[in-house]
């Protein structure tokens, strides 16, 4: 299994990440649910911050989207690696919702952050606010 957590920045006009992430989350939990990929994916301002965790061939097929999606840009790969079991659970892909204050999402992806590597914290935590 591989697990790819990068960064971008969204082209949207608005500079807002968030205005893509409803419509991009919807295509996500069809094909994500199909390819036995699951992840999360956050936004910040003009950030994304994505997690994607599944089999070698699904992540390759995805990244090749991601690549050439022009709903972002300067995709920045933080890790690329095999893992043996998921590290942040069986979301299809979790996002926070518009009616979800960022504390109450926060405070969710706190809690999912306590089970995963220092590393892999350490990229949220720089994105994410304490
Ligand atoms: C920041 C970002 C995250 C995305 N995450 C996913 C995802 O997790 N799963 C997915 O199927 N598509 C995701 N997409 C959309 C894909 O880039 C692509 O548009 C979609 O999968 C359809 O792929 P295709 O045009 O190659 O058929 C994401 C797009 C962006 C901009």
């Amino acid at each position: 299994m591989r697990q790819i957590i990068y960064t971008s920045i969204t082209t949207n006009p608005s500079g807002h990440a968030d205005d893509d992430a409803v419509a991009i989350t919807r295509q996500a939990l069809l094909r994500n649910g199909l390819d036995g990929i699951t992840g999360l994916l956050y936004t910040q301002d003009a950030d994304f911050l994505q997690v994607i965790e599944g089999p070698d061939d699904s992540i390759a097929d995805l990244l090749a989207s991601l690549l050439s999606d022009p709903r972002h840009r300067d995709l920045r790969m933080l890790i690329d690696r095999d893992i043996e079991d998921r590290e942040f659970g069986d979301w299809m892909m979790l996002h926070r919702e518009r009616r979800e204050t960022v504390d109450a999402f926060d405070r969710r992806l706190h809690g999912l952050l306590l089970n995963v590597s220092h590393e892999t914290a350490g990229y949220f935590r720089a994105l994410v606010p304490a």
